[in-house]
């Protein structure tokens, strides 16, 4: 309720001033202004659990072959899902978007390439690599993440 009502003011303000303005806004101006304004508010950061798998077993959901020691990281099932554009896997539009992963240990960014299957929602499944220098040893198994689109 709070979010429409501030596009509609956002909206409101865009009008009055196109209409005010010597060479008004084109439509595609605001349509491109109003889009960043929701993607910000969209792509928020998250927590989730952080888990290790052995990525270079097979392709990824994306259709790759990627090391142990890249910085792949798999979302899991509900959101690969969400953004499939068709029946195959490979196509999906996540594949090779770019994720910032805040460990207890340090930030790095990883490129989503696969699905995981057990994670729940907000969860991510990394290369071993990846799992040792945001956390720590593999032992650990399983901790706290945050993390965000970027
Ligand atoms: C990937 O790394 C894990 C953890 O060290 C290991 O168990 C697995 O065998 C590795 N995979 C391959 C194919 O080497």
């Amino acid at each position: 309720m709070k979010f429409s009502a501030s596009v509609l003011a956002l909206l409101a303000v865009v009008s009055s001033v196109s209409a005010a303005a010597i060479s008004p806004l084109t439509p595609s101006d605001v349509s491109v202004a109003g889009t960043e304004e929701y993607t910000h508010t969209l792509e928020k950061r998250v927590n989730g659990d952080i888990t290790w798998y052995d990525a270079q077993a097979g392709y990824t959901a994306c259709g790759l072959l990627v090391q142990n020691t890249s910085f792949t990281v798999a979302v899991s099932a509900a959101r690969y899902d969400s953004t499939a554009v068709d029946g195959n896997p490979n196509h999906n539009r996540i594949c090779g978007r770019k994720i910032r992963l805040r460990g207890p240990l340090r930030t790095l960014d990883g490129f989503v390439r696969d699905r995981c299957a057990g994670c729940k929602h907000d969860d991510v499944d990394v290369t071993p690599t990846l799992f040792q220098q945001l956390v720590g040893p593999l032992g650990l198994g399983r901790r706290q993440i945050s993390w965000d689109f970027v």
